[in-house]
């Protein structure tokens, strides 16, 4: 008898769509070894870690060689120190009480939202909106709660919901009961927000049909308009409903030191087929202690520098910096006539494309005539399409030098 595949994953796309794009890249790189690239597709981080998380990494890298410091397996869930500081930090001041069990610190939330659907049975109805980060579907696709794409680019037993301009990028409550919502905001790709008299209408469906939201929150710290929830838990009722993602990828350029957390708390429940309640932090807490080994001392240590009065002034220097480069990319494109969404609240700008291109003819567009690369939206799902998407994670210079290239396209 031979070894059978999970089969699942033969309904994946083909290509994760930034491996996809990275392949793309270097294709068309070694034809013209002499195009000067500028990347704004992936969304990372293009500064270097802050001084003072380099300082503590560095202090806690050494702590590694000294017998009376040296750690060897820390705790799964992550270290207090961290978790201290977390509470302390992101949460305490909005008004948010939370316990250091209802804290997991991990690697990143793009494997937390990845692995958060197996603690929750194949039955469940799963909504994503439409465009959305591919991994909340990817991951559904391979544990099999999706089945095969249609013909429209659909997962059949997925629920979309399209975020578009005629519904200005905000999604409708769902129709019929959903289980699992994924919601992210700010919104990846769109660059939109939901502000708190609409993050409240989920947050009440999803109590009114005992559904669970899982909420993205990794681009929170680029929030600068009043009357957006930097947490879902700013919302009443909302810890009983709600998983929220955070990561240090995108405030303080974790992308390659890798630092995350997730926060389950204690009063949100699931059923078993005998509808009696389990919490869900009881289930993830057995997971990840199985499956996950925790993340690495210094690397730890480094996160909890973001905290420190040094660290959060150096964080906040970063984000205006990509703030103000998403000002540039949305003024400068407004300016030959584009229609461009996001950026306000988000490293991310959702570009119309010109004269109803399609996405991926836009993509080569812009990338064999001006050497930029950017994330064509028909990627993130079948309501992408017709979009695309920059970061404004790239240098001030590279940004202008963009911006100058595109303006002096003709389309
Ligand atoms: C993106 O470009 O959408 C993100 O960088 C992906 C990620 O954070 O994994």
């Amino acid at each position: 008898m031979a070894v059978k595949i999970n089969e699942n994953y033969l309904l994946l796309k083909s290509n994760y769509i930034f491996a996809e794009i990275a392949q793309r890249i270097e294709n068309y790189q070694t034809e013209h070894p002499q195009a000067n690239i500028i990347k704004m597709g992936i969304g990372d981080v293009t500064k270097p870690l802050a001084n003072a998380i380099i300082r503590e990494f560095h202090n806690a890298v050494n702590e590694m060689s000294v017998n009376d410091t040296f750690h060897g397996y820390g705790p799964e869930q992550g270290y207090e120190f961290l978790i201290n500081e977390i509470i302390k930090n992101d949460y305490k001041p909005r008004g948010i009480q939370l316990n250091e069990s209802e804290v997991f610190i991990s690697d990143g939330a793009k494997c937390d939202t990845g692995n958060i659907q197996e603690i929750f049975s194949l039955d469940n109805k799963v909504a994503v909106t439409d465009p959305v980060y591919p991994v909340y579907v990817d991951s559904n696709v391979m544990a099999g709660r999706t089945g095969p794409m249609s013909d429209d680019g659909r997962y059949q037993n997925l629920i979309y919901l399209p975020c578009t301009e005629e519904n200005e990028f905000i999604p409708k409550l769902p129709s019929s009961n959903v289980d699992l919502i994924y919601l992210c905001y700010p919104n990846n790709p769109t660059g939109t927000t939901l502000n708190k008299e609409q993050l409240r209408e989920w947050v009440d469906y999803a109590i009114d049909n005992k559904s669970i939201i899982l909420f993205d929150a990794a681009y929170e710290a680029y929030i600068q308009e009043k009357n957006i929830p930097h947490s879902i838990y700013e919302i009443n009722g909302a810890k009983e409903v709600a998983v929220e993602f955070r990561s240090f990828s995108k405030n303080a350029g974790f992308t390659g030191t890798r630092c995350a957390y997730t926060i389950v708390p204690e009063e949100i429940m699931g059923y078993d087929a005998q509808g009696q309640t389990h919490p869900l932090n009881y289930l993830w807490n057995r997971r990840q202690t199985t499956k996950f080994n925790g993340v690495s001392y210094p690397v730890q240590k480094a996160a909890m520098a973001v905290y420190s009065s040094e660290g959060k002034n150096e964080i906040k220097e970063s984000i205006s910096y990509y703030i103000k480069n998403s000002a540039i990319i949305r003024e400068s494109l407004k300016s030959i006539g584009l229609n461009v969404y996001g950026g306000v609240n988000s490293p991310y700008i959702w570009i119309k494309t010109p004269k109803n291109m399609n996405s991926w003819d836009f993509f080569d567009l812009l990338l064999d005539k001006a050497y930029i690369v950017g994330t064509p939206g028909v990627g993130f799902g079948p309501s992408g399409e017709g979009y695309l998407r920059l970061t404004s994670f790239n240098t001030l210079e590279n940004t202008k030098e963009a911006m100058n290239r595109i303006s002096n396209l003709s389309f």
